[in-house]
Parts: C-alpha cells; structure tokens; sequence
C-alpha cells in the first residue's frame, strides 16, 4: 500500500486510525484499557470494562455478552497522544463474530497483533492476519503476558514467521519470563528496560538503564547480561533490521514485548504507534470520478463499516459508523449514498475513550456515529456528490443458514421488520426464498442466531425459533439475464433473494455449488459480495 505524506501538516495527517487483533485471551481487552491508561485518556483501570457495563444496561441483548462474558459489539475509541488522535476500532474476539470484525478492519490503516507469550500464533491469529493482508495493513506485534513461563523468544519470532509469512524484526530482547523476568533490552537506546510490578494508580514510567554502563551490573546477574547480550546479537545477525518501507507494505511487523496486566512495555507500545503507524490511507474506489479518494481531497467521503441498531431501547435509532475517507467534514452537512438518499448529518458523534461528544468536525480518518432511522447500510458510501462508492467492504457468505419459524403466525408482519431491521447491520444476513417467501438466516456461527433470537424477543417482543434448514451453503449468483432466467427456474425452491434484491443460490451442500456450476459454466457463484 502506498503510504501518504503526513509531513504537510494538514489535520488529517495527525489521524492514526487502528485496530487491535488477537486470539480470544491473549489480553486485548487489557491492553486496550492500558494503552488507554498510558495515553492519558482515561484514569482508572476498569473504565473500558465498566463502559461495556454500562453500554450492557442499556441493551437487553448483551445479556448473552455479559453471561458468557465475551465481547460482540465493536465500537471506537479517540484520544490524543504526542499531538496525533488516535482512532482505536474495538473488534469483537469471538470467532462468531469475525464478519464484523472483518468490516472493522477495512476502516483501520494499521493493526496491533496481540499473542500471548505462552502460545504463540493461534488459530483467530491468522485469519485475523489473513483479512489485514488483504489490504496490506501493516501490523506491529505486541507479545503479551511475559510476567508468565512464556515460549523462548524465538521460538515466537519462528513461529510468526512460518504461521503468518511475516517479516519480523525485535525492536526489543526480553530477559526471561514469569517469575525470572526482569525487563527487556531496547534496541534503539541501547538500554535495558526494568521490569517492576507498578502498583494499581500508578502509570508506568519503566527505570531504564545503559546496557554498556556499570549500573546493568547492579540490576542483572552475569548469566542474565550474558543471556541477553547473546540475545541482542544473534537477533541483529539473523533477522532484519526494521525498515519502514517493508513494514507500510506489510512485509515486515516490528516486535514488543511486555505484559499488558503489569502494564510493562505498553508505553513504548504507544510510542511505536506514533513513530510508526500510517496516517490516514488513500481509499480504493470502485465507482466515482477517480479510482481513489485521497484523504487530502477537498470533497468529504466516507464509507459505513458498521451499524448498531437500538444502542438505546426507547428509540429506534441506529448508529452508522462511517470511516471518513476525505475532506474536512463539517457537522449539519448534506451527504449523499450512492443510491440517491440525501442525509443532513446533524449529530454526528464522536466516541471519546470515556465520553461520547457531538462532534462540529471531523477528518479523514475519523470515524463518527451517525444517527439515522435505517437509511444507512453497511458498504454505504457517503458524499457530498453522491457519485463516490468505495470498494472492498464485503459480506461473506454464512456458514449457518437457519429458518425462521414464529410461535405467533399472525405476527408475521413484525418479524419481517424486525429480521430486516437487524440484518441491515450487517451482523447476520437475511434471505427470503422466492417460493414460499420464508425467512432464512444465515450467520457465521451458532451464538450470532442465539443474539439474534434474543434481540428480537427483546427489541420486538416477538417469539421466534430458528431452526434447521435445508440448506447448507448460500453462493451470490450472477450472469446474462438469459443465463440467470434460465439457472432461477431450473432451482426455483432453492432461489431466494438477500436484502438488496439480489439473487442467491441456497445450496444443500458444496457439492451441490459444484455441480451446478459444471452444468451452468455463465452463471458466477460468489462466496462474498461486495456491497453497494
Ligand atoms: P481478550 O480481550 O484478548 O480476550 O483478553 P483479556 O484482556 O480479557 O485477557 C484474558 C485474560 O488474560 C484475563 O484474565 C487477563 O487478566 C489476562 N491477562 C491479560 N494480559 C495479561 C498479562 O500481561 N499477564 C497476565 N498474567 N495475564 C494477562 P482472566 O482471569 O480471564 O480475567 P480477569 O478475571 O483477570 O478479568
């Protein structure tokens, strides 16, 4: 990915906009709330959960959330530091929820890679790595909890290496883990950074000591200078020096270790960030005067990456999250999609680290929350000329296809509604078979239905049960319209529509795709479809 100058001083370029991925229990959340801690934008340790338990009160439906205690709803979090704001997309852990957190990271520029020390490269790892490689974000790695046993270092570094195909370079070397750990060597200062537990009000400033002077002698044992001078060097000689080049390109991921609990070697995590991660990126697109909206055009741009419907119960409200791409937002400005709606965007919110601010401007890079009654979609571009629509937001098809069966026929009506409703924020998505006319849901795991049924019994006081279906695979199908004519009355029970309109084939098995596409070579079949 081309990097764009931040040099010229414009406020955009003082945007860093990023997103945390792990394995579930590597410790994002902690970080998260440290990073936060260290940055100054919030005070007490507990904040990012307590807002979630606030967040939790306010919505029924992260009942699920709270009794299974993961973490569903992404979201964003802004706070300055060094003279740069920081924009950090929340992505939710739990595998269910990938397709969102897919979304998410189409609105980030550059990625923290939490792993824990213990076990390396986990399975949510790489297919988190796979999604940033799509558009080359680069990825600085944070290797957490070495106030545990943890892996040799490297041991890890291999292990990032062979799993994800990265580039590493150790900007760091620890000296031991767990019990024996005392800190890490700093490449760039040649110092040692001590490791000591800080008590729980205390922001962390890590004493640091020269590795050439006498006072190392008073803080490490010889065997312990000797196992990290050792370290220091066969690093430097055998893995390559960070180059800003291959790590923009994605290449190459800079290496960190610490532990964010003891909230050891998250300062210098933060300090990375401002040294290293990419302002604000051009945004490809796909339709529009140009094929790329840059972030210093003068005309504003976004694109909505994700919708919350019903943050607050006594409203139907939604919130679109719309990842500005360009130009200089002004609040009570007129968008327009795409599509032709018109939007005078009045209350755009800005989520501060704890508070929430009604925001008067707003830049590329930015991510604001704009209220609206469902007139925005996922994949929805935003303009001020209405022409732009951005590409690579994409839905994936499901890999669990549920039908929808009311206890209550004569609330059929409602249930419409209230599927339509939630599918438009993209978390699950909804077909409705042309024969028949029945609801199918598809998602990417078990606990997204559960969420599901749960919202609509709560949101829509509707009783709904969704059970087994036929299907097994939904493939986007598209061709001439005499080839299309011809495959829909071939496999009319099996045709159904998505929420745009658009054609899908529900499939009883791969094999089933398979066939069909030897017997009806025109027709594409599609595991994703791009939204418009
Ligand atoms: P996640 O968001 O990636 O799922 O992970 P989260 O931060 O919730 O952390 C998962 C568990 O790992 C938590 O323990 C957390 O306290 C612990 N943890 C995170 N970072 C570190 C670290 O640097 N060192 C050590 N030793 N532990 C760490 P838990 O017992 O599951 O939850 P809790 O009761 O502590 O909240």
């Amino acid at each position: 990915m081309p990097m764009t100058s931040a040099a010229d001083g414009a406020q955009w370029a003082r945007r860093r906009t990023y997103a945390i991925i792990s394995h579930p229990d590597a410790g994002k959340t902690t970080l998260t709330e440290t990073l936060l801690l260290e940055a100054g934008a919030i005070r007490l340790a507990g904040q990012v959960r307590a807002r979630g338990e606030n967040r939790r009160t306010q919505s029924d439906w992260m009942k699920i959330e709270r009794e299974r205690g993961i973490s569903v709803s992404a979201s964003v979090m802004t706070y300055e530091y060094r003279d740069l704001i920081f924009n950090l997309l929340d992505t939710p852990g739990h595998e269910d929820f990938s397709e969102d957190t897919y979304r998410t990271l189409t609105a980030a520029d550059c990625a923290i890679m939490v792993l824990d020390a213990a076990k390396g490269v986990e399975p949510r790892t790489l297919k988190l790595v796979e999604v940033c490689r799509l558009r080359d974000i680069p990825i600085i790695t944070f290797i957490n909890k070495f106030d545990r046993e943890a892996m040799e270092p490297f041991e890890l570094l291999d292990d990032i290496q062979d799993k994800l195909a990265l580039d590493v370079s150790p900007m760091q070397w620890p000296c031991g883990s767990g019990n024996r750990f005392k800190g890490v060597a700093d490449f760039k200062t040649h110092e040692f950074v001590l490791y000591k537990r800080p008590d729980d009000s205390e922001v962390s400033r890590s004493e640091r000591v020269p590795l050439d002077g006498e006072a190392i002698h008073q803080v490490l044992s010889e065997d312990e200078l000797t196992e990290v001078s050792e370290g220091v060097d066969m690093a430097r000689e055998l893995l390559p020096a960070f180059d800003r080049k291959s790590f923009e390109e994605g290449h190459l991921s800079p290496v960190y270790f610490g532990s964010a609990l003891r909230r050891f070697g998250v300062h210098e995590l933060l300090d990375a960030l401002a040294d290293h991660a990419p302002g604000p990126q051009p945004q490809a697109a796909a339709k529009g005067p140009r094929d790329v909206l840059e972030p210093g055009d003068k005309e504003v741009a976004g694109f909505v990456f994700k919708v919350q419907a019903n943050m607050d119960p006594n409203h139907r409200d939604r919130v679109a999250f719309v990842r500005l791409s360009s130009g200089q937002f002004k609040r009570g400005m007129k968008l327009k999609t795409e599509g032709g709606k018109t939007l005078s965007v009045h209350n755009p919110i800005l989520f501060f680290a704890s508070d929430r601010e009604i925001a008067d401007e707003a830049f590329a890079g930015d991510v604001m929350g704009v209220p609206n009654h469902g007139v925005l979609r996922v994949g929805d571009t935003l303009s001020e000329s209405g022409k732009w629509r951005v590409s690579g937001i994409p839905n994936f098809a499901p890999e669990m296809l549920r039908r929808a069966r009311l206890k209550d026929p004569l609330k059929a009506k409602h249930l419409k509604k209230a599927l339509e409703s939630l599918a438009e924020e993209g978390v699950t998505q909804l077909f409705r078979l042309q024969v028949g006319g029945e609801f199918i849901i598809g998602a990417v795991g078990a606990l997204q239905i559960e969420v599901m049924a749960q919202r609509v019994a709560d949101e829509y006081g509707i009783d709904v049960v969704f059970e087994a279906s036929p299907y097994d695979t939904a493939r986007w199908i598209s061709g001439s319209d005499a080839d299309l004519e011809a495959f829909i009355d071939r496999h009319k029970t099996a045709v159904a529509e998505d929420i745009d309109g658009d054609p899908v084939f529900m499939a009883k098995s791969a094999w089933e795709v398979n066939y069909s596409q030897e017997k009806f070579p025109n027709i594409t079949f599609s595991a994703t479809k791009e939204r418009s």
